[in-house]
């Protein structure tokens, strides 16, 4: 009886961190189902565009249920994950139409994990990889550099049509 209540004391904390870490840690990796979030926009970035050797093609900006209430508010809540998913173009009998995936940008609200990034954590998947998206300080750095020029909106640009 003790021993069963002493196992209880020291594995409810254990679980609860457990629990907590593997929220976080699933926040901050390749969000599988983004194709299935609400679509914020879209922007075709063609050869005349002075970001074209980065940006160059078709991208599409994805929100969770939580960054959309951040799109209506102006404040993001923890939680809030926005995908910016950027695709080759092809050029099919008159058409243009998505390519192979160039990249896809993740950025996850963690106020308290990220203070120094406006509250986000910034990711970078190349190509089809799903495993290799942290960023260094360093990089994120960079992100949120130009993110900040959005402070009035939570460091996050695109804006969703209603
Ligand atoms: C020079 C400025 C600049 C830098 C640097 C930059 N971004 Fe962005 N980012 C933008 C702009 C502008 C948009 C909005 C594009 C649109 O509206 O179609 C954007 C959009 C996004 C979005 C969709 C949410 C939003 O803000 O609209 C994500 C996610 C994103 N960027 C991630 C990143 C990541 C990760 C990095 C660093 C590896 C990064 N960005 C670096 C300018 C920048």
């Amino acid at each position: 009886m003790r021993k069963a209540r002493l196992m209880l004391l020291v594995s409810t904390p254990l679980a609860i961190c457990f629990a907590l870490w593997a929220q976080t840690d699933e926040l901050s990796s390749f969000p599988k189902e983004f194709r299935k979030w609400a679509h914020v926009k879209s922007v075709l970035v063609g050869a005349q565009s002075n970001a074209f050797a980065t940006e160059g093609g078709i991208h599409h900006i994805y929100a969770n249920d939580k960054a959309l209430e951040g799109y209506n508010s102006g404040k993001f809540p923890d939680g809030s994950v926005i995908v910016y998913d950027l695709l080759e173009t092809k050029e099919v009998a008159g058409n243009t139409i998505e390519g192979p995936t160039r990249r896809v940008d993740v950025m996850v609200k963690q106020s308290e994990r990220y203070p120094v990034t406006g509250g986000w954590e910034f990711m970078s998947f190349s190509g089809n990889d799903q495993t290799n998206g942290k960023l260094s300080a360093a990089r994120q750095a960079t992100c949120a550099g130009c993110h900040g020029n959005r402070k009035d909106h939570d460091s996050v640009f695109s804006e969703f049509r209603k």
